[in-house]
């Protein structure tokens, strides 16, 4: 089978044995095949969400982390960093401005800091969901017990986002310091299935160590999963990690394993990433055009998002921010993409 007709299997089948989609991952494919694959990809897409964009508001409530990730600035070793943490009023206000924006999901995201508790998070998605009833409130803060997910779920958390970063536990333990377990992170992958979250999951292109096989993997697991949103950007060194002197992740594959996720799951949530954005100038529309369906601009307060380094130069600001969004929209007109504020829920997409 040559790689035209793999991938039209992939698209009839939406999957593929792992040495299929290593042929499809590899440095073999030829540019003719590469292309093919995105406009497939894009035509799914087009059938689906049609030439709309979906867009998520990004508030960034804490940079504070417990954890040593190797790969993220914002790891508890990173003594260089400005540590903050939104008040309930402040994460409100950002809610505030997203709204009157035209914003109708809010996206939650924070590292893991020990000063939380799963209380106040419940108390603030409910201030949030009575405030907007009309928003989906998405949750994106780390690991948490059973009980915890389930306060969120119940206080009106909809959505949860959790990349399992590596399906493979010997790649998992070179990424995460030995306290950090992947099976903790897959019990809350299938607790938030089970609470009923609209549940994210998703992977670094490029990370460390990280081979094409490791990737099938990854593509394998998610088919078993199912998520109903998958975040794939390329890793990005940061300087202040143990992984300062590793290459960026590569566009092109980042790209393609959009098409292929595209492919596998018509309906799934992609956004084109920050770090998309990040890696090169037109990252944003490569990632739209490659099979990805929506975009999370920064809504969190201006003078904080430097410190919210996940990796070095991070976007934050112009398309990248809720106040660009014009910018974005002209951006996206050019490539004849529109954004659209529906909420976008999986079951009515
Ligand atoms: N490069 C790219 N993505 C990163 N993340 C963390 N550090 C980096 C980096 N250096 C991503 C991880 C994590 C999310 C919060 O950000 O995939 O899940
Ligand atoms: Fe913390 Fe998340 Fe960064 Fe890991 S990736 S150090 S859990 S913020």
């Amino acid at each position: 089978m040559n790689q035209f007709e793999l991938i039209d299997k992939l698209e009839q089948n939406k999957t593929l044995e792992h040495s299929e989609f290593l042929r499809l991952l590899s440095g073999d494919i030829l540019p003719d095949e590469a292309l093919y694959l995105k406009q497939r990809a894009r035509e799914v897409t087009d059938r689906i969400f049609g030439r709309t964009v979906r867009i998520r508001g990004l508030i960034e409530i804490t940079n504070v982390c417990r954890n040593n990730c190797l790969y993220c600035g914002l790891r508890k070793d990173n003594r260089n960093l400005h540590r903050y943490t939104l008040s309930a009023d402040a994460i409100l206000e950002c809610c505030d401005i997203g709204h009157a924006l035209g914003f109708r999901t809010f996206v939650l995201q924070g590292g893991e800091n020990p000063a939380i508790s799963a209380e106040h998070i419940a108390n603030l998605v409910s201030n949030i969901h009575d405030r907007y009833s009309d928003s989906a409130i998405t949750l994106s803060l780390g690991e948490w017990d059973d009980r915890s997910l389930k306060l969120f779920r119940d206080a009106g958390a909809t959505r949860y986002l959790l990349r399992h970063e590596t399906i493979n536990p010997a790649h998992y333990s070179r990424l995460h310091p030995d306290e950090m377990s992947r099976d903790n992170r897959l019990r809350c992958l299938h607790t938030l299935k089970r609470l009923g979250y609209q549940t994210g999951t998703g992977i670094m292109v490029g990370s460390p160590y990280q081979t094409l096989d490791n990737i099938a993997d990854d593509l394998l697991f998610m088919k078993n999963l199912k998520p109903e949103m998958i975040g794939i950007g390329p890793f990005i060194p940061h300087s202040a990690t143990p992984f300062a002197s590793f290459r960026a992740g590569n566009l092109e594959l980042t790209l393609r394993i959009i098409s292929i996720l595209r492919l596998m799951f018509p309906h799934v949530h992609i956004p084109s990433t920050t770090a998309l954005a990040t890696l090169h100038e037109n990252g944003r529309c490569l990632g739209l055009l490659a099979g990805a369906n929506a975009v999370m601009p920064n809504l969190s307060p201006p003078d904080l998002r430097n410190h919210y380094s996940l990796y070095d130069n991070k976007s934050a600001f112009g398309a990248e921010s809720a106040e660009g969004l014009a910018t974005l929209s002209s951006q996206l007109a050019k490539n004849n993409l529109y954004i659209t504020t529906e909420k976008g829920d999986y079951s009515d997409v």
